[in-house]
């Protein structure tokens, strides 16, 4: 693969608390590729180091919510972190908290390049700047004898070009390089990520009661109409903002209806 490695993998070693990192030019999914070794670790009685970081220049099958697929092309970002905490000491009813909280460590990372007001969390698990995606995120977890582990995958758009993309994406998506107008350094990105990530884990695993302010600052839909999926069902209501347990509020005629989960999350004023 021309350009191969396309990441300094001793930086990330030296600047972050990542334990171990697996790197190739070319994985069909980071996260089954992560999943496969924890399964993998499991069968064979070994322990695995953690934080883990599966990375790959390109994905061949990046895998979306539900069955959609995920499209990076050359120069995204594409990577999936296992992690032991914080799932350990985290009740089931927290787990939606994980992705709007990775969320918070991206726009975060984006927001040191990108003025802030451009940039806005799309509960649960997208990354918008300007009206259009740019990074999405996947948190699945793995069951094992010896815990669960959580496989969060990312896909951020970061020197992929938006005219370099398919249509119909073309006109969905952006990537940092289309913000900025400048190429950025893939691995500094990266690392500056994942140390975002370990932050906002940390303040997730001590209850830090300003996360849910700042998950509602990032979130632009407060007040607007909203048209969602969950549950095979479609409502339509008036964007309430995210409660204390990461659940969108949606006014729903005379009931405030939370939502756990939910896709084709869109305002439709
Ligand atoms: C979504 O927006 O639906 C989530 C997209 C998640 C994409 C990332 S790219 C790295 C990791 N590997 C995958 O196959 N998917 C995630």
């Amino acid at each position: 693969m021309p350009g191969f490695p396309r990441f300094r993998i001793s930086d990330i070693y030296e600047q972050t608390t990542v334990a171990q990192v697996v790197y190739e030019s070319t994985m069909d999914s980071t996260s089954d590729r992560a999943r496969r070794l924890v399964e993998e670790s499991e069968r064979r009685n070994e322990s695995l180091e953690t934080p883990l970081l599966v990375l790959a220049d390109r994905q061949t099958a990046g895998r979306g919510r539900g069955e959609n697929a995920w499209w990076s092309g050359s120069g995204a970002l594409t990577f999936s972190l296992v992690l032991r905490e914080p799932l350990g000491q985290m009740p089931l009813s927290d787990w939606p908290k994980l992705s709007i909280t990775t969320a918070l460590a991206v726009l975060e990372t984006l927001a040191a390049d990108v003025s802030p007001r451009r940039l806005e969390l799309r509960w649960p698990n997208d990354v918008y700047a300007d009206g259009r995606k740019i990074a999405g995120i996947l948190p699945e977890v793995v069951s094992r004898k010896s815990g669960a582990l959580l496989v969060l995958g990312i896909g951020l758009n970061v020197n992929n070009r938006r005219d370099s993309a398919p249509e119909p994406l073309r006109r969905e998506i952006t990537s940092w390089a289309d913000l900025t107008g400048r190429t950025a350094d893939t691995t500094g990105v990266l690392i500056r990520l994942l140390e975002a990530i370990r932050h906002q884990f940390a303040r997730l695993a001590s209850r830090d009661p300003m996360l849910v302010d700042e998950w509602n600052q990032w979130l632009r839909l407060h007040g607007r109409q909203l048209s969602l999926e969950s549950a095979g069902q479609r409502f339509t209501g008036t964007c309430s903002g995210i409660d204390s347990a990461g659940r969108l509020l949606l006014q729903v005629g005379s009931q405030l209806r939370p939502f756990h989960s939910a896709v084709n999350v869109r305002p439709i004023d």
